[in-house]
């Protein structure tokens, strides 16, 4: 298929739209030539406590990073998420809570989450919670999981959700990083059926010795399981909510304290904390959720993506309930109980916006075209893709099967860094082509770069880079601004780098092409090289591990490991199997390797670097062309690992 098939915006879209052609072209001129015009005047979208009178103030500068956006007002997130829709729609429904069992459902309004959030709120309180404390989430997706990042941010206590697919050592190392003192969790998960040791996990993250600050344990009672219980340490949420007053007023907020850190993967060292704040953040997520999803009174929106990761922060959480829309909350999988899953929950809420990853279409995509049933979907008048590329197949395929062929889709790209979607599509505005992110958000100047770091112009490829701050940037790495300002202001000095490299084409749409660095993106789930390689390394039989992602056809990129073993050890199956549980146990299930090839020997240059150009090749099983490998302390490693190479 031609990467230039163009779906026009559908006149009917259009008439409707809250942003169309000429909006978008007048909007994004002002956010550009005026920001502090512009921003000003959209960030009354925002219910202030007091008002701000700086709106911007950057600097980019190798040797001082600073970021602030809106410094002297105040707010409180959760106020504007909840209080300030009570009086005009405290009846509406805010949360659809779709369950795991197609049979478990729960619909929660405004006045409900409200009640529910004060008194978590106040119970936090009583458990010793302060303003500036770090509170670690661990949760299956289930409405208690949004009410406790809402308290926190009521209260003024920066919540750090760790996704529920974390292993026990994953989860010590952000509690030691962020010096949590309360873990909020339950005692089980569910998942396609199946329990997730939710509480048995932090159980054994908190016997590391490293873990030293951890005082309690909130635990949500949610599918009944058995768990062992800490006296001393351990608390029911239901008790301690029960217990707790209604009334909760908000902490009122300066514009830049934290409001959440959330942890991503890098192509060096451990994951890094991310340091969102609170009054940029909130403008930038509820305006990217209204104008890119062109959320209108009514709509029923749904975001497949869980709290764990940045996607359920902005655009299942904050964004959706700061504009006072209702959001679809699904513990589920898409394929439990059947494929047809998403259809199902489409037809019986009715849902109009639907927001998904790639590799979910692709796996829905590879159970053929009947997958989704009798399900109709008419309801849908717009989808959504996030997380990586969208392969021009996949998207036409979401376009037709999942959406009748009727609905726009918007390809939105943007990282955990960014808090907020940059490259996109308007619905009512841009014209789409498969597989493109097309153009940037108002406000957001991307460039792409030569690898001296040279902007280049018009039709080119090159290193994605962006020239100014908005305001739902991520303000530092929690606890280590040095580092924050070496990953991502030092490659290309006075710009943000991405990470990523793209392509524009001659209508100046945006092609995302993926990461130019050592990370690598399974299912949409961001993961650094150098991570599981140190994961692996410490298993008792590897001397040496090298990890490469390699095209797989249905989460994106897979993980292909070739390992070095310690002198004398017997590379045999049981081994692979045993390699394949340490990695779950040390990273967690998100990381668990595809293809484990033993290597005698791996490429390396004479002065030991491991050539992991030539590693990528063999592992996408692209053997001719390896480039020069004259470089190659020993050349004769390359043809061993063509033989035995297991992605054929
Ligand atoms: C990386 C960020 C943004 C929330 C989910 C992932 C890739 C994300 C797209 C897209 C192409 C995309 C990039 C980016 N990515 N969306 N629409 N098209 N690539 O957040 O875990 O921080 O990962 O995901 O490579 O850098 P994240």
């Amino acid at each position: 298929m031609s990467e230039q098939q163009v779906y026009p915006v559908p006149a009917a879209f259009a008439e409707h739209a809250l942003i169309n052609k000429d909006k978008y072209q007048a909007m994004y001129e002002q956010s550009v030539k005026d920001p502090d015009g512009f921003w000003g005047e959209h960030a009354q979208r925002i219910d202030w406590i007091k008002p701000f009178s700086t709106v911007k103030n950057v600097s980019f500068d190798t040797h001082n990073v600073d970021i602030k956006w809106f410094e002297d007002g105040t707010l409180n997130a959760s106020a504007n998420c909840l209080d300030r829709h009570l009086e005009t729609r405290g009846d509406q429904v805010a949360i659809i809570w779709e369950g795991d069992n197609p049979e478990q459902d729960e619909k929660i309004t405004y006045r409900d989450l409200y009640t529910r959030v004060c008194k978590f709120a106040n119970a936090l309180k009583g458990q010793g919670v302060r303003k500036g404390d770090v509170v670690t989430i661990y949760m299956p997706m289930i409405p208690e999981a949004a009410v406790a990042m809402l308290a926190c941010a009521r209260i003024g206590a920066v919540h750090s959700v760790v996704f529920g697919g974390f292993s026990p050592d994953a989860i010590a190392g952000r509690i030691v990083n962020s010096d949590s003192r309360i873990v909020i969790t339950s005692d089980q998960g569910r998942r396609g059926g199946k329990a997730v040791p939710l509480k048995e996990n932090v159980d054994e993250a908190l016997t590391n010795p490293d873990v030293k600050t951890v005082e309690k344990v909130v635990v949500v009672q949610c599918t009944g399981g058995d768990i062992a219980w800490h006296e001393h340490r351990d608390v029911w949420y239901h008790d301690i909510y029960e217990a707790a007053a209604e009334e909760c007023p908000p902490e009122p907020m300066s514009a830049e304290d934290p409001l959440f850190i959330l942890y991503t993967s890098g192509s060096t060292g451990a994951p890094k904390g991310l340091k969102h704040t609170t009054g940029g953040y909130m403008v930038y997520a509820s305006m990217t959720h209204q104008y890119v999803f062109d959320y209108q009174e009514g709509d029923v929106y749904w975001c497949t993506a869980d709290v764990g990761w940045i996607t359920g922060h902005s655009y299942i959480v904050y964004g959706p309930l700061a504009n006072g829309a209702t959001t679809l909350m699904f513990e589920g999988v898409p394929s439990y109980p059947s494929h047809s899953r998403f259809g199902d929950v489409v037809d019986k809420h009715n849902v109009n916006i639907l927001y998904t990853a790639p590799t979910a279409v692709r796996a829905l995509m590879a159970q053929g075209d009947d997958v989704m049933g009798d399900t109709k979907r008419t309801s849908l008048r717009l989808l959504g893709s996030v997380g990586e590329p969208i392969n021009p197949e996949a998207w036409t395929w979401y376009h037709e099967k999942i959406g009748n062929g009727e609905c726009p889709i918007v390809d939105t790209w943007w990282q955990t860094e960014t808090g907020g979607i940059l490259i996109t599509p308007l619905p009512g505005a841009t014209d789409l082509k498969p597989g493109s992110a097309t153009l940037p958000f108002f406000g957001v100047q991307p460039a792409l770069v030569d690898a001296q770091g040279v902007e280049l112009e018009g039709a080119v490829e090159g290193g994605l880079v962006l020239l100014d701050s908005w305001p739902g940037q991520a303000r530092s790495i929690w606890g280590d601004h040095e580092r924050f300002i070496q990953t991502y202001f030092s490659t290309y000095p006075g710009t943000y780098f991405t990470g990523d490299g793209a392509r524009r084409d001659e209508d100046g749409y945006y092609w995302i092409t993926g990461r130019v660095d050592d990370v690598i993106n399974v299912s949409g789930h961001r993961m650094g090289t150098a991570e599981i390689e140190s994961a692996m390394v410490a298993h008792k039989d590897v001397a040496e591990a090298a990890v490469v992602g390699y095209p797989h056809d249905i989460k994106g990129q897979g993980i292909y490991i070739y390992i070095t073993l310690n002198d004398g050890i017997e590379a045999d199956d049981d081994l692979r199997k045993d390699l394949v549980k340490w990695v779950r146990k040390e990273i967690g299930p998100i990381a668990t390797p595809d293809l484990i090839q033993f290597a005698p020997g791996l490429p390396k240059t004479r002065s030991g670097k491991i050539m992991r150009r030539i590693l990528r090749k063999i592992a996408a099983n692209e053997c001719d062309g390896l480039g020069d490998t004259s470089t190659l302390a020993d050349p004769g490693v390359v043809d061993n690992l063509i033989d035995d190479r297991l992605n054929r």
